[in-house]
């Protein structure tokens, strides 16, 4: 039991270090790019930063919405444990995303940030998908620590719904913009509807064990 225990907790700290290191990449390539006789922050640098950070964010999304239903199909009970790490992972990634975004509209120094924003978002609408499913993360984020849990007791699974939208205006943000790499946007959809899909199907037999359980006990 003990050793279980030990081995979950490091199989955690793994998923940690193993979730930093998009990030690792991300800062190298900046760091290149910043160094004496580098080439600075350009269009490339940014992109991948943005384009990477924006993937990880939605990867470690879907990563959390999968683990109730592969959890249910092969009984990995333990699972659960890490549901909470990949939800902190993907509010990070969306957070290094939006603020590169922030930084890159900040550079435009012809307009006002404001100006910039709105402008930016009336020419890529899905833009505005983004930041809704980025606003509905931080109160997932915010109550995700054990006293919260204790704090908000059943209102807590109530809030914590909220994740079943903010994936899909996040799959939808990807969709939308997706034009050259459809595919692995339509994936993501697809994961999406089918880790959505098997909940219903938990929640259909649970309604359904419930009421047999209620006529038997009558
Ligand atoms: C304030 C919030 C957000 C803003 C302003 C925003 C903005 C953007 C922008 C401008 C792009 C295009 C980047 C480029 O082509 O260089 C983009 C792409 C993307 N965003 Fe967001 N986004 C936001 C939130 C999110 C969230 C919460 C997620 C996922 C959880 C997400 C996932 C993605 C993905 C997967 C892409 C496509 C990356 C690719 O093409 O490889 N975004 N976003």
């Amino acid at each position: 039991m003990k050793r279980g225990r030990t081995a979950l907790a490091w199989l955690q700290r793994g998923l940690i270090l193993a979730g930093g290191l998009p990030a690792l990449h991300m800062l190298y390539r900046v760091t290149l790019a910043l160094r004496p006789g580098g080439p600075g922050l350009g269009k490339p640098v940014i992109e991948n930063v943005a384009q990477g950070s924006g993937r990880w964010a939605l990867y470690f999304l879907l990563l959390s919405l999968a683990i109730t239903p592969v959890r249910r199909v092969f009984s990995l009970h333990w699972l659960a444990r890490f549901r909470r790490t990949l939800g902190l992972l993907a509010f990070f990634y969306a957070g290094l995303h939006a603020a590169t975004w922030l930084l890159d509209r900040g550079r435009h120094s012809a307009l006002s940030l404001a100006q910039s924003i709105l402008s930016d978002v009336a020419q890529r609408p899905y833009i505005a998908l983004g930041a809704a499913a980025f606003f509905g993360l931080v109160p997932l984020a915010v109550t995700s620590t054990r006293a919260m849990i204790r704090r908000l007791g059943p209102a807590w699974q109530r809030l914590h719904r909220l994740v079943y939208g903010v994936s899909l205006l996040a799959v939808l943000h990807f969709v939308w913009r997706a034009e050259q790499d459809a595919w692995s946007a339509v994936l993501c959809g697809m994961i999406w509807l089918a880790s959505m899909a098997l909940r219903l199907v938990f929640w259909a037999r649970d309604v359904q064990r419930a009421w047999s359980e209620d006529s038997d006990a009558t």
